[in-house]
């Protein structure tokens, strides 16, 4: 076999991507939903484990030749165990939806009633939403915020679920910037005998760190992302009591999936085995402080924050009184170097394309060892930029300070060479 690189074989591809890791360099990533995964699990997931079928689970496989694969899944297995304090894992989900799409399979039945969160409140879309497999397949009802403290409004959960007895209760949420009491829902789930599943996707990392509440052994499934604050490859594992164990690793294989992703597993397993250590858990303690930071400083320059703060990783800024919308301002900023993402606010009057409203995270800038000083900095570019969205002057001069920050903060620099 010829052994050529990726530049001789696909320039098109090799320079797509060596543009991406200078995007990624040269900007101020928020999008709260990423990260950047650390040399190690880069290096993890470009391996020859990519050839591998491995149908089943270590020691029950489908195929020969397993003996290597069956290491780093068991590692992986064993290590999101320690780190969650779990009876059982399955690390085999390809994303964080297939891992919900296999929890609702392993005990719910086509048409039953699933009750999330609002999509428009903070949801996700495999919690229910029409547009996805979860409320196509299943029945859904949702949840949201009070319109005066824009928290998860427990009132309306526990009489939605008196009225319509869901059979599965879902907390989790993609873009709610407080803690979320899985006791209370658990509360609430045994009152009307539903299933309770607790999706961390964005908070998995928070909870390692003891900086949010753990569902595990409240919720009978827990179900999470490995990339976002956790700080791992793309994917998504499943935590379950041992009495559910089979049922869902038999939704996962044969159920959803076929052959896992033996390559993104020992990703994995090197990202839960980074996240055991002390580093880590003060990452996420700076990860934190950073949103605070950030959230109290564009609030001192006007901004309304939802909730008026946050508590975790992200925050919400409703830029209603800025007369701009989620859209005008997600393209302005993204001219000037800062990435964020528009977001229906709760309540939101504008439709879901245009919105009234950004998410910003910190996880990304926190890896890159970006601290309060930074932030305080950022704030103010954000003011600069959503403040005078029509000066190419005023965007331009924040692009070269983005710039500069960029510089003074480098990542990714073994990917230098390849560039
Ligand atoms: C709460 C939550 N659950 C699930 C997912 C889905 O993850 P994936 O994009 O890997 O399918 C996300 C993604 O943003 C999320 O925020």
């Amino acid at each position: 076999m010829e052994e050529k690189s990726l530049r001789e074989v696909d320039p098109e591809v090799f320079e797509a991507i060596s543009k991406e890791i200078k995007r990624e360099k040269e900007n101020l990533l928020m999008i709260a939903s990423e990260n950047y995964a650390s040399r190690a699990v880069i290096e993890a997931h470009a391996n020859v484990m990519t050839n591998k079928y491995a149908e089943g689970y270590p020691g029950e496989r489908y195929y020969g030749g397993c003996e290597y694969v069956d290491i780093v899944e068991n590692l992986a297995i064993e290590r999101a165990k320690k780190l969650f304090n779990a009876e059982h894992v399955n690390v085999q989900p390809h994303s964080g939806s297939q891992a919900n799409m296999a929890v609702y399979f392993s005990v719910l039945k086509p048409g039953n009633l699933i009750m999330g969160m609002d999509l428009a409140h903070g949801g996700h879309l495999s919690h229910g939403s029409k547009v996805s497999f979860s409320g196509s397949i299943f029945n859904a009802i949702f949840y949201g915020v009070s319109p005066d403290t824009e928290r998860i409004d427990f009132d309306q959960v526990r009489s939605l679920a008196k009225e319509y007895k869901p059979k599965m209760i879902v907390a989790g949420a993609s873009a709610y910037p407080r803690v979320i009491d899985f006791s209370k829902f658990k509360e609430i789930a045994e009152e009307v005998n539903a299933f309770f599943m607790a999706d961390i996707a964005h908070i998995a990392g928070l909870i390692v760190a003891d900086l949010h509440p753990s569902p595990v052994g409240i919720a009978e499934f827990v179900t999470s992302t490995t990339h976002k604050t956790l700080r791992g490859p793309r994917g998504g594992f499943i935590i379950t009591k041992k009495e559910y164990a089979k049922k869902v690793d038999k939704a996962i294989f044969p159920g959803i999936q076929g052959g896992p992703l033996m390559h993104i597993i020992a990703a994995k397993a090197v990202a839960f085995k980074e996240a055991m250590s002390p580093e880590f858990k003060e990452y996420q303690k700076q990860v934190v402080l950073n949103a605070k930071v950030l959230a109290e400083e564009l609030m001192r320059y006007g901004f309304r924050l939802v909730s008026g703060g946050t508590d975790n990783h992200l925050m919400l800024v409703d830029l209603t009184n800025k007369g701009i919308t989620g859209k005008q301002a997600e393209e302005a900023l993204s001219n000037a170097g800062i990435i964020v993402n528009k977001n229906s606010i709760p309540f939101d009057k504008r439709g879901p394309k245009i919105t009234s409203g950004i998410r910003i995270g910190t996880p990304a800038l926190t890896t890159r060892g970006l601290k309060e000083d930074e932030m305080r900095l950022i704030a103010r570019f954000i003011k600069d930029v959503l403040e005078n969205i029509d000066s190419d002057k005023v965007i331009e001069k924040v692009r070269s300070e983005v710039r500069e920050l960029c510089k003074n903060f480098p990542i990714y620099t073994f990917l230098e060479k390849e560039e």
